[in-house]
């Protein structure tokens, strides 16, 4: 297997009245093509930083990262954008669609921004179908529900055929029955579109759908384990 990402002993600083943070303070890390990994971690522990920095959306103080064996520290800003409109798909806890945007115009965007030969929205049809909300299509963020949105924006992420999702508390906003869905809906992608995964979450049993918890505490990995297959309490309930 060849690795899709490895962070080389990268530190993010921040510098803020004087007193200088660090975010991210060495971190190593190596992910292969296919796997699926939560971040966990305390609050401030540097989880969003790290998603950031494997986004191409923020670079390091020092250290180094390769992409699909790419530094992308030696990338203009433009390579940058397009290795991200290409390759990563984004997911945030607040959905981030627009709302007056229908679901189908919600999906169709990334594609505007990163033109391909592809009819728009016949793609944008194609994702929406993918994550079971074709009969949504056109209704606004504000006509849907919370896990619904997540699902438009989980297809809004897999538009432009993405090898990587990276998710920072996608059911962070959702109850136990949609936080379910979605945890399937991701495995799903993984296990049958071979798509590699990080996702940010506080919660073990979110945690234990996939196959590696990699822990922060102020900055640094505090721990990189495999996580037994197994659904616990809530989650467990939703789906029995
Ligand atoms: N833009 C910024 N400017 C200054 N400090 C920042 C900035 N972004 C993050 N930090 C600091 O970096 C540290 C890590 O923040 P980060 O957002 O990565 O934490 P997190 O693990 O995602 O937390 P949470 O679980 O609350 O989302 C925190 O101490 C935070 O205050
Ligand atoms: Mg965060």
């Amino acid at each position: 297997m060849t690795s899709v990402i490895e962070l080389q002993n990268i530190k993010r600083h921040y510098v803020m009245g004087g007193e200088t943070v660090a975010a991210l303070d060495g971190v190593d890390l190596t992910i292969d093509q296919g796997e699926m990994v939560a971040v966990m971690g305390p609050s401030g522990s540097g989880k969003s930083t790290m998603m950031n920095m494997l986004g191409c959306l923020d670079t390091p103080t020092s250290g180094r990262y390769l992409l699909d064996g790419i530094d992308v520290g030696t990338l203009s800003d433009d390579q940058l954008s397009r290795v991200r409109g290409r390759q990563i798909g984004f997911v945030f806890q607040g959905y981030n669609l627009l709302p007056r945007l229908t679901a189908l115009g919600n999906v169709e965007l990334p594609m505007k921004l990163n033109p391909s030969g592809r009819n728009r929205r016949e793609a944008a049809m194609a994702a929406l179908i993918r994550v079971g909300l074709a009969d949504r299509a056109s209704h606004r963020p504000s006509e849907l529900s919370g896990g619904q949105q997540q699902r438009v924006a989980i297809a809004r992420a897999l538009v432009n055929e993405p090898s990587m999702i990276l998710a920072d508390e996608p059911t962070g906003n959702l109850d136990t029955a949609s936080t379910g869905a979605i945890i399937e809906l991701l495995q799903d992608l993984n296990h049958r579109d071979g798509i590699t995964i990080v996702m940010v979450t506080h919660e073990e049993e979110v945690a234990a759908a996939t196959r590696r918890a990699v822990r922060l505490l102020d900055g640094k990995i505090l721990s990189d384990e495999p996580v037994a297959q197994r659904l616990t309490g809530a989650l467990a309930e939703a789906a029995s």
